[in-house]
């Protein structure tokens, strides 16, 4: 038989593990699953919100470090958390006004940011218990969230089955397939809401981004699209070639005033329906690279700026301004309110299918 080290031979499994994670307020348990894979990249996904709670990625000497921002404990989560690598739904970013029709009926939401509605209202998925389920595949350790949001929840209509299953692969990718079902017409639109800090800690205004998008969709000051589709040609907003994220943040440019930096939604070239590289990022510093596909049209990429140094994180990290970065895969922003915008009505008997895969490599 072939010896190992203690540490080798439980790294060179891929292996998902239970364990308890504390309760919430109204004493649901809720539990916390850690996946491994043979190169010992680590994801921890709790049941709370279907949170990525960590995400320990090698650097370019091997190093594991953590690139999501986060707590260590439930508790955190439950007080206060800017939506902290958790699963955005039923509607991901903003519904305008927090209203919308769908055949001839009109549905109110929550106005839970401004006059508008942000990430599925006062309780969107991410402040809900998911049931989780362990899967293998051939791609590596998996498990499976399900979560049913009921007729009327936080106004939207229809009951809807939601799964989201996230992988760990053998390639360090962490994969992410949603899927749902409706008894009624409804509108969905689902992301992953983690903030990366590829450094593991600090400012992200060194990290350089390349989003494969010529387009972006302009937003007006309560940060809801106009309706235009504007090229991103000779403005802050081009990343088409990799970019220093901090290079053009602060320019005098309408846009980026009213996001208080990158707050918008990009318009995706790739759109094949299958997976296409969205987007790309490095940090020079460790050298991590992640990359992102995805069957989506849309990305968000938020800069982390309503971070303001209010929230003490894992490790005593202090979040301030600009310490985290999210690049969530969506369908555009207000889409119920805009004809013009690709439908994300879900009808009884259709399914809702999305995928994104993040890719961990180094440089
Ligand atoms: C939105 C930001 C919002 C943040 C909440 C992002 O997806 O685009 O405007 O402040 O989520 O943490």
């Amino acid at each position: 038989m072939l010896w190992l080290p203690a540490t080798t031979a439980a790294m060179a499994r891929h292996e998902i593990k239970k364990q308890a994670f504390g309760m919430t307020d109204s004493g649901e348990p809720v539990e916390i699953y850690t996946l491994t894979n043979a190169n010992g990249m680590e994801a921890r996904i709790m049941s709370y919100g279907g949170t990525v709670v960590s995400l320990k990625a090698p650097d370019r000497h091997g190093k594991l470090g953590d690139v999501v921002l986060g707590y260590e404990t439930l508790d955190g989560y439950l007080k206060n958390s800017p939506y902290f690598g958790a699963i955005i739904g039923r509607y991901a970013n903003r519904i305008g006004k927090a209203r919308f029709s769908l055949d001839g009926k009109e549905y109110t939401l929550g106005k839970n940011n401004g006059e508008n509605t942000l990430h599925g209202g006062f309780k969107g998925f991410d402040k809900v218990i998911w049931k989780g389920k362990e899967v293998k595949s051939k791609d590596g350790v998996g498990l499976s969230l399900s979560y049913v949001s009921k007729d009327g929840e936080e106004g939207f209509p229809g009951n809807l089955t939601v799964t989201v299953v996230y992988t760990l692969t053998k390639n360090n990718e962490l994969k992410i397939e949603y899927n749902a079902t409706t008894d009624k017409a409804t509108v969905v639109n689902l992301t992953n809401h983690s903030y990366f800090n590829l450094a593991g800690e600090g400012s992200i205004l060194q990290h350089e981004l390349m989003i494969d998008a010529s387009r972006f969709t302009p937003v007006d000051s309560g940060l809801i699209p106009t309706g235009e589709l504007r090229s991103v040609k000779g403005t802050p907003m081009d990343f088409t070639q990799f970019a220093g994220i901090g290079t053009r943040i602060d320019q005098q440019d309408e846009q980026l005033t009213f996001g208080r930096g990158y707050d918008h939604n990009w318009v995706l070239n790739n759109v094949t329906g299958g997976l296409a590289l969205a987007a790309r990022v490095y940090e020079p510093g460790s050298g991590r690279v992640m990359e992102i596909y995805t069957t989506e049209l849309g990305i968000q990429f938020y800069s982390g700026n309503f971070l303001d140094g209010s929230i003490t994180g894992k490790n005593g990290q202090v979040y301030k301004q600009r310490y985290g970065l999210c690049l969530e895969t969506q369908h555009f922003p207000d889409s119920p309110n805009k004809s013009d915008f690709p439908s994300t009505v879900l009808k009884r008997g259709q399914r809702y299918n999305s995928s994104t895969i993040y890719r961990f490599s180094v440089k």
